[in-house]
């Protein structure tokens, strides 16, 4: 999809990827509503893509896990821009390291990083049916081809999200909806050093383990390779090649790639 003259929202939009895909879209020509749990972040980057493109971009503060909340960007996105051609489900909590996660922990995680995506889609592919043309853009994560080392709520919710987003490409891939599925591994945001941060062994391995595994690219770098995935219509969207391979290997011998995982957690236990 072309993306000039169209209408976006971007969750988490406030920073990390999530501003470099606003800050993008506006280059393009796109109209952004940047929303974000944090409502300065997400009116600093609307500011600055206002400041190059005046008019493009409005920020909201908005909670993705409260379903009235993305009903309100939608329609703050319709009356002002108008139809929203685009979704960006982008926002994302790295979640609790053990297995010690509490429902609460469990419940943010699945609101934050599935639920949000599953209420967004109820909402604009009904629309995007009617009207022939929608993209809906998931930011999952490696981890949702392979794991999160470190961290059970985020490998099983980033899952979650390739899942729906799969499911969504193949139930309405045919009514003209296009559906892409962003799995990075290391990109140099708050999320990625909020393990490393957190105090618990487990979580520093979590950031370890992405940062040790390849590449840390800069979101800049990563937004780049979304509005080319988005341009072609490509649904897996691999910003590190290596994942490919690893993912393969996993599919060809899960066993060894088990192993595999098992002796990559102790070495970066030991160094932790
Ligand atoms: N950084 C990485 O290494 C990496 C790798 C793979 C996937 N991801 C995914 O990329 C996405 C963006 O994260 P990032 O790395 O740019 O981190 P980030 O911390 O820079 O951005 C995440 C943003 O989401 C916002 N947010 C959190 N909860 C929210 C909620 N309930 N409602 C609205 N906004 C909320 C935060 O305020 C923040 O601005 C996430 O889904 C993350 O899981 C990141």
């Amino acid at each position: 999809m072309k993306v000039a003259q169209k209408v976006a929202i971007v969750t988490g939009g406030g920073g990390g990827i999530g501003g470099a895909i606003a800050d993008r879209l506006a280059d393009q020509g796109a109209k952004v509503l940047v929303a974000d749990l944090d409502p300065n972040a997400a009116a600093a980057v609307a500011d600055g893509i206002n400041e190059r493109h005046p008019g493009s971009a409005i920020a909201e503060g908005a909670d993705v896990a409260d379903t009235e909340q993305i009903r309100r960007i939608i329609e703050r996105a319709e009356t002002e821009f108008g139809p929203v051609d685009l979704y960006f489900a982008n926002a994302g909590v790295a979640g609790a390291p053990g297995l010690d996660a509490d429902d609460a922990d469990w419940d943010l995680a699945l609101d934050v990083n599935v639920r949000a995506h599953i209420r967004a889609a109820q909402q604009l592919v009904p629309k995007w049916t009617e009207r022939g043309e929608g993209y809906f853009v998931t930011t999952a994560s490696a981890a949702g081809l392979l794991t999160q080392i470190g961290s059970a709520t985020y490998a099983v919710t980033k899952h979650a999200a390739v899942a729906f987003a799969e499911w969504l490409s193949v139930t309405y891939g045919d009514k003209g909806i296009r559906v892409s599925c962003l799995c990075p591994m290391g990109v140099e945001t708050k999320l990625m050093r909020s393990g490393e941060n957190s105090g618990d062994p487990l979580g520093v391995a979590a950031t370890r383990a992405v940062v040790s595994a390849g590449e840390v690219l800069q979101p800049a770098q990563v937004a780049d390779i979304v509005l080319d995935a988005v341009d072609r219509e490509a649904f897996l969207i691999l910003p590190h090649e290596s994942v490919l391979t690893m993912y393969r290997q996993k599919g060809s011998d899960y066993d060894r790639w088990l192993r595999g995982m098992r002796r990559y957690q102790s070495s970066l236990l030991e160094h932790a």
